[in-house]
C-alpha cells in the first residue's frame, strides 16, 4: 500500500496493489484493468458538512477557490495547490426550468438544468481538463494528446493555449465534429489530427501513440480527468442548497462522466457529507447504445467488481462481424466502445442506476425544449432531457420526483444541428420547428408578415 494521501489503483474491490500519483497511467500495468485516483480520507482536512465549502465564496480573489472545481479541492487532494491549473472553469448554472419540467412531465420547481456549457470552452469537458492538466504539469509532461468527438480536444486546446505549458496534438474523426468544436480547436491552435474513422478509431490510435511517443493522454481513461468531473456533482448539491435530488440524468458516450459522478457520491457516503444517494440515469442515442444493450438488455452489471467478460467480449466481437458503427447526429455521443464502462456499471450498481436509449428526433426536440425555456445546448445534452421524459412516461422518474439534467455542451457548439431543426427541409420537421420567414426587402410585405404575428 502507498504511504501517501492519494495513489492509484485498479477499480477491482479486491486489488490492493497501489501506484503513485507520479506515475502516468491509463491501466493497471498487471491487469489492464481502469485505474481510479483513491485517497487515504484520514488524513485529508475534508470539511465536516458540505456547507463549509461555502466560505470560499467570500475568497473569490484567490483562483483556486473561484475555481468551480478546486474550490472542492479537499475532495480531489492528489496536487499541491502550487501545481494546480485552473482557467477559472466550473462557473455554472443550475436552472429550475417551469416550460422544461413541463415538458418532461414533472411538477414546476422539479426539473433543474445543469449548464456545463458555460464552462471556458463551453462544455463539461473543463472540469475534467483543469484536473488532467494539472496532473500532466505534476509529472513534467511537454507534449499532451486526446481523441475527441470535439469537446474534449476544444478544452485540452485552450488549456494548453491558455497556459503555454504544452505542445497539443487533438485526433478527431473526419467529418465526425460539428464546426464550432473543430473551430476551437483550430482557433486555440492544436495540432488537428483529422483521421479517416470515427471517434472509436481515433480513441485506439491516440492510445497506442501516446503509449509509444511519451506523450500525455488526456481522454477519461486517465483517472485524474475523473476526479475533476466529480465537482459537477459538488455544485448540483450546492444549487440545491446541499439537498440531494432523486435523480441525476446525463447524457452517455464514453461513460466518463457517469463514472465520476458514482465515485462522488460514493466518496461523499463514506465521508458522510450525504445520507442518501440519488439514482441515476444513464442515456444513449439510439444510434450509440451499447451500454443500454449491455445492461438493460444482456443483463451485464458490476458483479461486485466482477462484470461478465465473456458477455462484453462476445457483443464487441458481434458488433465487429456486423460492422456496426455508431450512427447519431449528436455527434458528441456517436460512441460505441465506451472505454469507461466497467466503471460505469459501478456507478449504475451504487446509484440503482437505469440506462435508456432515445432517438435522435427525441434529442432534438428536447433540445428545442431547453432552447425555448432555458439557455440551450447542443445534442448530445438534450439526450438527458429526452432521457428523462421517457422514465417519467414509463413510470420510473415520479411526477414529484425532483430531477436534474445535465446539460453537457453549450448550444454554440453545432449549430448546423439547430438550423437544419429548426429551418431544414419540411419533409425532415421537427415538432418544435420556428423556421425562419423569408420576406421581401420591402417595407409594406414585412408589415404584413408582422401583422400575422399573435
Ligand atoms: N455530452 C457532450 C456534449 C460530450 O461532448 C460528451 C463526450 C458527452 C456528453 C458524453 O460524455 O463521454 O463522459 O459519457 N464527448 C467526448 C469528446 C467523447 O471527445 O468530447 P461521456
Amino acid at each position: 500500500m502507498s504511504t501517501e494521501i492519494a495513489y492509484q489503483s485498479s477499480i477491482r474491490p479486491a486489488s490492493s496493489k497501489s501506484y503513485g500519483v507520479d506515475e502516468v497511467l491509463t491501466a493497471c500495468p498487471e491487469t489492464g484493468d481502469l485505474l481510479d485516483v483513491r485517497y487515504d480520507w484520514n488524513r485529508v482536512p475534508v470539511p465536516s458538512s458540505l456547507r463549509e465549502f461555502e466560505a470560499r465564496w467570500s475568497s473569490r480573489r484567490n483562483p483556486l477557490d473561484f475555481s468551480g472545481v478546486w474550490r472542492f479541492r479537499e475532495l480531489l487532494p492528489f496536487a499541491a495547490p502550487g501545481q494546480i491549473v485552473t482557467i477559472g472553469e466550473g462557473q455554472t448554472l443550475l436552472q429550475d426550468s417551469a416550460q422544461v419540467a413541463n415538458y418532461v412531465g414533472l411538477k414546476p420547481g422539479n426539473l433543474f438544468l445543469q449548464y456545463e456549457g458555460l464552462n471556458p470552452s463551453g462544455s463539461f469537458k473543463d472540469n475534467g481538463m483543469t484536473a488532467a492538466v494539472t496532473h500532466a504539469r505534476m509529472v513534467g509532461a511537454r507534449m499532451a494528446a486526446c481523441a475527441s468527438t470535439g469537446n474534449t480536444s476544444a478544452s485540452l486546446a485552450i488549456y494548453a493555449g491558455v497556459t503555454g505549458l504544452f505542445r497539443v496534438i487533438v485526433f478527431v474523426g473526419s467529418g465526425k465534429i460539428a464546426y464550432g468544436k473543430l473551430s476551437q480547436a483550430l482557433d486555440y491552435g492544436a495540432v488537428t489530427l483529422q483521421i479517416q474513422g470515427d471517434f472509436d478509431d481515433a480513441l485506439q490510435q491516440v492510445r497506442a501513440v501516446c503509449q509509444s511517443a511519451g506523450i500525455y493522454l488526456c481522454n477519461s481513461v486517465n483517472p485524474f480527468r475523473l476526479e475533476g468531473q466529480k465537482t459537477i456533482m459538488y455544485r448540483v448539491l450546492e444549487g440545491l442548497n446541499w439537498e440531494v435530488p432523486d435523480w441525476i440524468v446525463v447524457p452517455g458516450g464514453n461513460l466518463g462522466n457517469s463514472s465520476a459522478f458514482g465515485k462522488a457520491f460514493m466518496e461523499l457516503k463514506e465521508l458522510g457529507l450525504i445520507d442518501r444517494v440519488p439514482r441515476l440515469a444513464v442515456i444513449n442515442a439510439a444510434g450509440a447504445n451499447t451500454l443500454y444493450q449491455l445492461y438493460e438488455q444482456q443483463g451485464l452489471c458490476w458483479n461486485n467488481g466482477q462484470p461478465d467478460q465473456a458477455l462484453i467480449a462476445s457483443f464487441y466481437r458481434q458488433m465487429d462481424e456486423e460492422h456496426r458503427r455508431a450512427r447519431t447526429l449528436a455527434s458528441a455521443i456517436e460512441i460505441n466502445r465506451p472505454v469507461n464502462l466497467e466503471k460505469c456499471l459501478r456507478a449504475l450498481d451504487f446509484c440503482d442506476g437505469v440506462v435508456r436509449e432515445v432517438t435522435d428526433s427525441a434529442i432534438l426536440d428536447a433540445k428545442a425544449q431547453v432552447g425555448a425555456g432555458g439557455f440551450g445546448c447542443e445534442p448530445a445534452s438534450g439526450a438527458s432531457v429526452a432521457g428523462a421524459k421517457l422514465l417519467r412516461e414509463q413510470g420510473i422518474i415520479a411526477p414529484s420526483d425532483r430531477v436534474v439534467c445535465i446539460l453537457t455542451g453549450h448550444q454554440l457548439k453545432d449549430p448546423g444541428a439547430t438550423v437544419e431543426y429548426h429551418a431544414g427541409p419540411e419533409e425532415s420537421a421537427g415538432e418544435y420547428r420556428n423556421s425562419p420567414i423569408v420576406v421581401e426587402n420591402n417595407f409594406e410585405r414585412i408589415m404584413d408578415v408582422i401583422a400575422q404575428i399573435r
